[in-house]
């Protein structure tokens, strides 16, 4: 199914994401100074390729295709857990941006710890989320959402795809991750 391997794959994505912004963060710990462009980059990358082109696609096109047609369980492990779990993300990014901000004006170790801790907790929060949506969620929807439904789902993301702004980000951070692999893999 075209929308769910598209997820699989940004999933793949993302898990090279987290294994480059733990390897920065361990850096930072063995004494490394806080290269600005590249937390940057981690911050825009979580801010733009994880969750406007990721949890966005989740959000409104499986997800919402989930609470409306299949409601009950699925509803509440959507709305209690994915969801929530989306926010929580979006909270450890805004903190992490507000802390390199701060660093940047006036830097502490007390903000190199709010720092590394921000992401590396975003990294753990990604990799549990992804597991269970690999192996719960996205299953689930597929198990229990109608082929007509399922077929509308393909198409929504293939729009979503080919819109040129968002073909643009996609290409954009990939690049920027092959980049940051290079430096910190
Ligand atoms: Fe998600
Ligand atoms: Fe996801």
């Amino acid at each position: 199914m075209y929308c769910i391997d598209v997820l699989l794959e940004e999933h793949d994505h993302i898990t090279d994401f987290i294994k480059v912004a733990r390897n920065a963060c361990c850096s930072i710990i063995d004494g490394q100074p806080i290269y600005n462009d590249d937390f940057n980059k981690m911050l825009n990358f979580g801010k733009v390729y994880a969750d406007s082109l990721h949890h966005k696609k989740e959000e409104d096109i499986l997800f919402n295709a989930m609470i409306q047609e299949v409601g009950g369980p699925a509803e509440k492990m959507i709305r209690n857990g994915m969801l929530v779990e989306h926010d929580i993300g979006r909270l450890y990014l805004s903190e992490l941006d507000k802390a390199m901000n701060e660093y940047l004006l006036s830097p502490s170790t007390q903000l190199k710890l709010k720092i590394i801790t921000n992401l590396s907790a975003y990294c753990d929060l990604l990799e549990r989320h992804i597991v269970k949506e690999n192996q719960v969620a996205y299953p689930f929807g597929q198990k229990t959402l109608s082929t007509q439904t399922l077929q509308r789902l393909d198409d929504e993301t293939k729009h979503f795809e080919n819109n040129s702004q968002n073909a643009s980000h996609r290409e954009y951070y990939l690049n920027v991750l092959n980049e940051l692999q290079e430096k910190y893999c």
